[in-house]
């Protein structure tokens, strides 16, 4: 299983360094980028991002939480996206945001919300690099884990194996040492925020992470 870390939560004022301290010790920095009208909550967008690509050659796993995507997916991955992830609930157009994303060589990744179920994905689940399953209401970080998106992973894997896909599956949202527990057989990546950013010791919460 991939680690992917929100930088949600971090401490923006010594980012340099706490990027440094924890990047040899995971796979993908996860981007949260919210506009204030899809998800309750603001964070930042493309120049934040650009600013920090020179610091590492990790893979940039940026999430959009925005209203209509398609409208700023250039600008993401101007700024240095592999991966961009956006919500099926938040654009009318699905399968052009995914084609427009994969036009840049960049990765296509569809998130659902909490009440969202698979089936509302199915169709764009052959043209999909990842399918992130939010496990709380986006727009915060250090929020309770969800259970009911142990059931859509591992019905992710199910349909992937089956038909042959190619997504990762991965998982979005108050994991911790013990919650990763009930999900990790059903991931290939998994996205923690709070646990390591928020911590003195993030490498000791890494370390915990893997070893679940
Ligand atoms: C929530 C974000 C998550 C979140 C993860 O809207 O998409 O990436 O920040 O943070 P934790 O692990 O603290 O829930
Ligand atoms: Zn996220």
């Amino acid at each position: 299983m991939k680690l992917s870390v929100s930088i949600l939560n971090i401490d923006y004022k010594n980012i340099e360094k706490n990027l440094n301290d924890i990047i040899d010790d995971i796979d993908y920095v996860h981007l949260d980028v919210m506009d204030g009208v899809f998800v309750k909550n603001l964070s930042f967008g493309p120049a934040l991002i650009k600013s920090i690509r020179p610091l590492t050659e990790k893979t940039f796993d940026t999430h959009l939480m925005i209203i209509n995507p398609e409208k700023y997916i250039k600008d993401y991955v101007d700024a240095g996206s592999n991966i961009i992830t956006f919500h099926v609930e938040a654009t009318g157009d699905v399968l052009g945001t995914i084609n427009l994303i994969k036009s840049y060589n960049v990765k296509a990744g569809l998130s659902i919300k909490p009440n969202t179920e698979v089936n509302a994905i199915k169709e764009f689940l052959p043209y999909l690099d990842m399918v992130l399953i939010m496990s709380v209401e986006p727009g915060f970080g250090g929020q309770k884990f969800m259970e009911n998106s142990i059931a859509k992973a591992k019905e992710l894997q199910e349909l992937k194996k089956k038909n042959n896909y190619h997504y990762e599956v991965n998982i979005d949202g108050g994991i911790n040492n013990e919650t990763i527990k009930k999900v990790k057989d059903y991931l290939d990546v998994c996205v923690v925020g709070s646990y390591i950013v928020s911590d003195k010791n993030p490498k000791e919460k890494i370390e915990l992470i893997r070893n679940a």
